[in-house]
């Protein structure tokens, strides 16, 4: 979900109306906003996205200075207008717009109702509304130098149990906004005569890049001239303005049809972003800034653990198979969701690594607090520079590359498999790798970006293959090694995008089931690489096209199929090992958007999906 707050003297409106669609991405389930004019509070609410919003609220001609906006994404409740954000108290006093999950909703809720407080939603959040018009109204008198609306939304606060971001308005209140959080992101832009809230920094720096990042269980009382934060106890906490790296032109299309289209093109920019200034002077090595972690404490680790969701967690498999590989330390890799749960047996000195391009996914925040809480060190790869897994971990490695605002992750997952790499490199180098073979390393990630746009130069002709697989509605996509884990994405992103039910599959593994799938509606993916695994890989290919499968060979330049076998070969350039999982990620982006495309589907906003998920 995404969340808009604005106050200044602007018409808030528009501004508002304009941060929401820079968060689409984050849900598209339903939108609404609501202005404080007039001493009244107007709401406008819709279903869909939040063009249909922006028709609506232009019939109404707000010229409201103060207001709050919410894109959805479903949990409680399902996709009506009645579900929509805002919120609005039964007693019409106070509205709220919410990301998270409250826990204790249902108790809260019969509370309220032997107070006469009505309900009219299937979500959690309208008790948060009711709870705060509740004690408001109960209480006129607010602590000394205490506003009542802030006192009425910390009292409120105090009872919840859950995660929030929320912004608030107050009827009586004008030019107000009261918000907080506590397990969901909330940002507060510092704009010349104005501020702007937002659960994304996205929304906010086309007006301003100087920024505070809430932390959990703070308070901000934000009027037209100042802000003020506090936490949930009433102690003041003194802001840090942090400064936004990025412009926004970032985060526009530029010319591109799809945002996933951009994304997938920036790959070598995002890949030299990731790398820069992170090998050492001799070259053999890379090193890292933030890690807080010198040789000897490397010495001591006896094992990997990495965690993450859906596409991270594939790049950790690809950090697994190149550390395991070239340093040789032991990796495990955890669904993050999982290993909260767990409670997995750990080895003496595990060091853990968190994977997240947003850092805001809470079931990766959890098993990070969970792996905290039981003495361990946990870093992160994240690319958002001051989200809530970034500032909890203990240290970690920024990716750099922007923006990814499509829902399906691109340049964000290379970029992570490029890390991952960088990371097993530098492992090695304090063990068994030689420097000559670290030279050899470093240079191989160095020519990554050209090797990628080499891959990219096919496009053309992906897209016409994309073209003939668009009819099918059933794929596999299976590799062996390094790239299992790429077989793994390329079925994901198809299937996130197109709908078309994909799986991956290590190539071997085929003949032990999924076999009983391949007929000729059932086309095969094949990563086949040059090198010791090439011959086992086309004997699978074999395999399926003795059962009538089509075949779709991903191959290395130059290296030769049996004739016939293929039905449409797709050629990388040739490539380290460290940098091969990188270069067979193209081609599968390329076919699933093309495919995404050819069947005319919605490719940067998929049905059912958000960019980042912030409830468990
Ligand atoms: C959501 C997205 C996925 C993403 C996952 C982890 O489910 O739809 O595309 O891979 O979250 O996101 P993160 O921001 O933690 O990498």
């Amino acid at each position: 979900c995404g969340i808009v707050g604005y106050v200044g003297r602007q018409k808030a409106s528009p501004i508002l109306l304009e941060g929401l669609k820079r968060l689409e991405y984050r849900g598209y389930d339903s939108a609404g906003v609501a202005i404080q004019q007039d001493g009244q509070l107007e709401l406008v609410r819709r279903v869909g996205r939040v063009d249909n919003l922006v028709k609506e609220a232009a019939k109404h001609r707000f010229t409201g200075t103060t207001g709050i906006c919410h894109t959805r994404w479903a949990t409680h409740g399902g996709v009506t207008e009645a579900n929509a954000h805002p919120h609005i108290s039964s007693d019409g006093m106070i509205a709220l717009v919410h990301n998270g999950v409250i826990e204790n909703y249902s108790a809260i809720k019969k509370f309220l109702q032997t107070k006469g407080y009505t309900f009219h939603s299937e979500t959690d959040t309208e008790v948060l509304s009711n709870l705060i018009a509740y004690h408001y109204a109960k209480e006129p008198a607010a602590p000394a130098g205490e506003s009542r609306f802030l006192h009425a939304v910390r009292k409120t606060l105090r009872h919840v149990e859950g995660t929030y971001g929320i912004a608030v308005l107050c009827k009586d209140c004008t030019s107000e906004i009261v918000a907080a959080r506590k397990g969901s992101p909330l940002i507060l832009g510092v704009g010349e005569n104005e501020y702007i809230l937002a659960s994304d920094v996205s929304a906010l720096v086309s007006r301003t890049q100087n920024v505070v990042y809430l932390k959990d269980g703070e308070v901000v009382h934000v009027t037209a001239k100042q802000f003020s934060i506090s936490t949930l106890d009433m102690e003041d906490v003194s802001p840090v303005v942090d400064k936004v790296t990025w412009a926004i032109d970032a985060a526009e299309l530029n010319g591109y049809a799809h945002f996933m289209e951009k994304e997938i093109f920036e790959q070598p920019a995002a890949l030299e972003n990731s790398m820069r200034g992170r090998f050492s002077e001799d070259g053999s090595t890379a090193k890292f800034g933030g890690l807080n972690l010198g040789p000897v404490d490397f010495r001591q680790i006896d094992r990997f653990a990495f965690l993450g969701c859906g596409t991270a967690w594939h790049s950790c498999l690809v950090a697994e198979h190149l550390i395991e590989r070239f340093a040789r330390v032991p990796v495990e890799v955890d669904y993050a969701s999982e290993f909260r749960y767990r409670n997995a047996p750990l080895s003496g000195n595990p060091l853990f690594f968190v994977m997240s391009q947003s850092g805001e996914t809470i079931d990766t925040l959890g098993a990070l607090r969970e792996a905290q809480r039981k003495g361990y060190k946990v870093l992160a790869i994240n690319n958002t520079v001051g989200s809530t897994i970034a500032r909890e971990a203990d240290g970690g490695i920024y990716q750099h590359v922007g923006p990814e605002i499509g829902v399906a992750s691109t340049k964000a997952f290379t970029s992570q498999l490029l890390i991952g790499a960088m990371l097993a490199l530098h492992v090695a180098r304090m063990r068994d790798m030689s420097f000559a073979d670290g030279v050899e390393y470093v240079n191989a990630l160095k020519s990554a970006p050209n090797l990628v746009r080499k891959a990219l130069e096919q496009a053309g002709h992906i897209k016409a293959i994309a073209q003939r697989l668009a009819k099918y509605n059933d794929m596999l996509f299976l590799g062996r090694l390094s790239l299992f884990p790429i077989a793994l994405e390329g079925a994901l992103k198809l299937k996130e995008i197109s709908y078309i039910h994909a799986e991956g599959y290590p190539a071997a593994e085929m003949k032990h089931g999924p076999i009983a799938l391949i007929n000729e509606l059932c086309p095969s993916v094949f990563f086949a690489p040059k090198g010791e695994i090439f011959n086992k890989v086309v004997s699978s290919m074999q395999e399926v096209k003795a059962r009538k499968g089509p075949v779709i060979a991903i191959i290395t330049e130059g290296c030769e199929l049996p004739e016939g076998l293929a039905d449409e070969v797709i050629t990388i350039p040739d490539c380290h090992e460290a940098v091969l999982p990188i270069v067979a990620t193209i081609p599968v982006q390329l076919l699933s958007y093309y495919i995404a495309v050819a069947r005319d589907c919605d490719v940067d906003k998929p049905r059912n999906l958000a960019k980042s998920v912030t409830v468990e």
